[in-house]
């Protein structure tokens, strides 16, 4: 996944643009540059630079691109052509005339290179987006707007472009199919970014670009059209959510802002979805007949998001008693899944642009299936092309590493099971009760974070980590193993406890750290028999344990307590000392928590 932005107007535009894409820097950080048309509107002045935009700022500082109203940027994760500063964006056409930005993934780019170059094509970097600059050059017959609108129809896969030409320089094109663009309408300047953090500094005034169009914009006007160049009535929206929620307001890391937010953003929603009258499920475009007509339910998510799933799978089928499968979207769509009309698909995604889920969803679709999606951002791709949505309103999650929309994730599924239940019934209402509380105990939690920092400063030295976990915290020890090692870059594994002994039990010994979520719960005095399996191997143990457990002190050589809670409920509570542990861990080992290497907060690409 990459960040786009791009700006006309009568500001100067290279500031515009290194800012907004500072605030995309976590969509990607292999590689950025910037591309504007200079004053004399006749030269097209490109500065790019491997690595973080702060290398981009040096370079600027040394080499001024001087005074623009035109510009395009663009901080790149890397699919094709590994991170170096040839293959950075923004990229050029053969004439110098035409510069681009691109996000996404030309699938078939190796098939229009050869046609290309066969046409006396040069290029000079490994790039699939290079292709779509020297595209635009062949069709330009003198309309800027109609040369990308012919460009694209030529294109397979998923693209957001900006597009600037010294041919046209006073105007601003943009297109999309698969990836994210916005359009943020400004007085006298205009933008367009890959997500609305970027510039939300600017505009509150946002059009959220479709699949299959594109905009031809300048200072003065936004046009929208489709890729036939049928104009299009494009809504407007007005972003709400204000521009400190995508500042660390003071945190060291939005990681810690964000796990903080969670008490909040659980809160949030009892009080917009648990009601006298049940559970408002607004969104899901389903009434409670055909919620309850469905014979099975998939879930299709990646990462964390899979994690969430995993526990919906748990509490869904207990409380439910629908069968409930968990796929990796990567693999749903290889399958030959069997999935039909009586078949409820739910995808969950916190960016709504995961390229695995999107084409999960389209999969399921095309099998018949109705499809809801689980996810934070408005208006997304995966959204728009779901049957029903479940909004989490979790606020944006800048973090690549995802906490309060893991958690939110969670919590939605809990209320989607309450509603399947029967949110009427003694037991549900008992969870419902329990559930209420779970803003407090996360409050309860954040209370003791020094102590969680000093187990997880003391065993930060680890070069391995086991996660276990049993039964509805089997997905826990598996999430607590994905943040450990997704900030820190310590191997670290999740396992089924019940799993240890066949196998993994073979790593332990004084040199590992078996972090174990071991609250009170039906499958406790398992877990004790597993904790001693280990500890008779000499592993070294951490233990999540309930609050008042002073059984488990014996076993173990650390514990992280946590607040007691219904059985079922336990996920939602684990997941706050978990992400802790990770957090003070990659601290202490210096790593970088918000952007860790190879990752993105998004994976647009298949
Ligand atoms: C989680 O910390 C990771 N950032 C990653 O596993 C993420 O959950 C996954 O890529 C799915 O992203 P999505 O929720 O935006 O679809």
């Amino acid at each position: 996944m990459c960040g786009i932005i791009g700006y006309i107007g009568n500001s100067d535009a290279t500031p515009v643009l290194i800012d907004g894409l500072k605030k995309l820097e976590y969509r990607g950080y292999d590689s950025s540059g910037v591309g504007v048309i200079d004053s004399t509107k006749d030269r097209i002045i490109v500065r790019k630079s491997s690595g973080k935009i702060s290398n981009l700022e040096n370079l600027i500082r040394t080499k001024p691109v001087g005074k623009s109203s035109i510009g395009i940027s663009h901080t790149r994760w890397a699919t094709h052509g590994a991170p170096t500063t040839v293959n950075a964006h923004p990229h050029l056409d053969g004439s110098g005339k035409i510069v681009i930005v691109h996000n996404g993934i030309i699938e078939n780019y190796e098939t229009l290179k050869t046609a290309l170059k066969k046409q006396g094509h040069t290029f000079k970097s490994d790039t699939d987006t290079e292709i779509v600059s020297h595209l635009i050059e062949k069709y330009y017959k003198g309309n800027l707007r109609a040369a990308v609108g012919r460009a694209v129809r030529d294109l397979e896969g998923a693209f957001a472009l900006g597009v600037i030409s010294t041919h046209e320089p006073d105007k601003l094109i943009a297109a999309r199919i698969g990836s994210p663009l916005i359009i943020g309408l400004g007085k006298k300047e205009n933008f367009i970014a890959s997500d609305v953090p970027a510039i939300l500094d600017k505009t509150r005034k946002i059009i959220y670009l479709k699949d299959g169009e594109m905009a031809e914009i300048t200072k003065d006007k936004v046009d929208v059209f489709n890729f036939a160049g049928k104009k299009v009535n494009a809504k407007v929206h007005t972003i709400t959510f204000n521009i400190d929620a995508v500042k660390k307001q003071g945190y060291p890391h939005f990681m810690m802002k964000e796990m903080h937010e969670q008490a909040d953003v659980i809160q949030k929603m009892i009080k917009a979805r648990i009601g006298k009258t049940g559970i408002a499920l607004d969104g899901i475009g389903l009434t409670q007949k055909q919620l309850s007509s469905f014979k099975k339910i998939i879930i299709l998510a990646c990462g964390t998001a899979y994690h969430a799933g995993m526990v919906g799978k748990y509490v869904i089928e207990k409380l439910a008693k629908i069968p409930v499968s968990v796929d990796a979207a990567s693999e749903f769509r290889y399958r030959d899944p069997i999935v039909d009309r009586k078949t409820l698909v739910i995808a969950i995604s916190q960016s709504g642009e995961t390229a695995d889920t999107l084409a999960g969803v389209r999969e399921a679709k095309r099998r018949g299936a109705r499809v809801i999606t689980i996810c934070n951002v408005v208006g997304s791709s995966i959204v728009r092309e779901s049957d029903g949505v479940l909004y989490t309103h979790a606020g944006p999650e800048i973090s690549v590493a995802s906490t309060k929309a893991y958690t939110a994730q969670i919590a939605m599924l809990y209320l989607l099971a309450f509603k399947l239940a029967g949110p009427a019934k003694k037991e549900i209402k008992k969870l419902i009760s329990e559930f209420k509380k779970v803003p407090a105990l996360y409050k309860d939690i954040l209370k003791n974070k020094a102590e969680i920092a000093r187990v997880a400063k003391k065993n930060s030295h680890f070069g391995c980590f086991l996660f276990l976990g049993r039964n509805v915290n089997y997905p826990s020890a598996l999430e607590g193993a994905l943040k450990l090692k997704e900030i820190s870059y310590i191997p670290a594994e999740g396992y089924a406890a019940g799993e240890m002994k066949h196998g993994p039990i073979a790593l332990i010994d004084e040199y590992r750290a078996v972090v174990c979520v071991a609250v009170k719960s039906d499958v406790y005095e398992k877990m004790i028999s597993n904790i001693q399996e280990i500890r008779a191997r000499k592993g070294k143990i951490i233990a999540i344990a309930t609050k008042g457990d002073k059984e488990i002190d014996k076993h173990v050589n650390y514990v992280i307590h946590v607040p007691k809670t219904s059985d079922l409920l336990t996920p939602l509570v684990v997941a706050l000392p978990l992400q802790l542990f990770a957090y003070y861990v990659a601290v202490k080992l210096g790593c970088d928590v918000d952007q860790p290497r190879n990752l993105a907060k998004s994976v647009t690409v298949e």
